[in-house]
């Protein structure tokens, strides 16, 4: 897989190399062996700012993975079983190409690039995290969007045997999302199939997962099998299981609380005694960037 970077992002949004590529050494050389250039970028914050990311540990250890069950640290001790070789994504509604993707197909017609993003769940708790993967809008190219489609949809796998989660009905199964047609198509939603260099862990959402990194963390969906185009908003599992609470679009906004709790400010993941507490910045950061696509929507509309 080649590496290619678009550019999309502005040169102080990328973070700073040296301190980054340190950082993988102390992990002890996670990246090595995989060749990728180390290429991150964070977009949304000031000029000079940097993003360190967070603990591989805390990554792929502080979970929230409900087919794997609702603890934290349950997706790291269970989904270990989930098989994902072989595995293929079923591509279909609006599209020229419909069917099944051999994810290895996918893979060898993408171009996997680093990226590093804010991650902040609607539990008001974050991390930064260095993805590597490929922009969703390839993907979508590669099928052939037909004219007339508005939104996609998303579907994780069920599969009772390897999750134990789904044998409980504390969702709706499958887990779904789903995206505006050209939310989808930004340049910073991607697919993620890697961490840090390393093939993405099963807890993350093996082999490939959903990240919108302005949105709450639960519109980024794991571990997908099926992407559908379609000309109607699709449900998704969240604003399914209680809509006063979850809506689709799911913007991270400060000044629109939850129901529950405040989302002015979150806990940064990690540092023990050092945690932190920082404040919530209006679509996690990235306003300069998805802003325009919901200047026609009042702050309520995008919840
Ligand atoms: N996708 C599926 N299929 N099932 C889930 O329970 N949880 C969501 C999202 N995607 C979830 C999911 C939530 S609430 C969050 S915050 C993120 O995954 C967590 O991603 P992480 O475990 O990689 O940090």
């Amino acid at each position: 897989m080649a590496l290619r970077w678009k550019n999309t992002l502005k040169d102080h949004h990328v973070t700073d190399e040296a301190a980054f590529l340190n950082r993988r050494q102390l992990m002890g050389g996670a990246a090595a062996g995989v060749g990728l250039a180390s290429m991150g970028a964070g977009a949304g914050f000031a000029a000079g700012e940097t993003l360190e990311p967070s603990a591989y540990e805390d990554i792929t250890q502080y979970n929230n993975f409900y087919e794997f069950g609702t603890g934290k640290d349950d997706p790291a001790r269970y989904a270990g079983d989930l098989t994902t070789k072989p595995w293929s994504v079923e591509i279909g509604g609006m599209v020229d190409k419909p069917g099944r993707y051999a994810f290895e197909d996918i893979l060898k017609a993408m171009t996997i690039e680093e990226r590093i993003y804010r991650f902040r769940c609607v539990e008001a708790w974050s991390m930064v995290v260095p993805w590597n993967g490929f922009e969703l809008a390839d993907l979508l190219d590669m099928a052939g969007v037909q004219s007339g489609a508005k939104y996609v949809a998303f579907e994780t796998a069920v599969l009772p045997d390897e999750m134990p989660g789904v044998r409980f009905p504390v969702l709706d199964w499958p887990y779904v999302e789903g995206l505006r047609l050209d939310e989808a198509m930004h340049p910073l939603t991607m697919m993620a199939t890697g961490i840090y260099g390393k093939d993405i862990p099963n807890q993350n959402g093996a082999p490939l997962r959903l990240v919108v990194p302005w949105k709450y963390g639960f519109k980024s969906i794991k571990s997908i099998v099926k992407i559908t185009l379609t000309d109607t908003q699709p449900p998704t599992s969240w604003n399914k299981a209680n809509a006063r609470e979850y809506g689709f679009y799911s913007n991270v906004n400060p000044e629109l609380d939850h129901p529950r709790w405040s989302q002015a400010s979150e806990r940064v993941v990690g540092g023990g005694l050092f945690a932190k507490r920082i404040p919530t910045l209006k679509l996690n950061g990235y306003e300069e960037e998805v802003g325009s696509l919901y200047a026609d929507m009042t702050l309520q509309e995008t919840f």
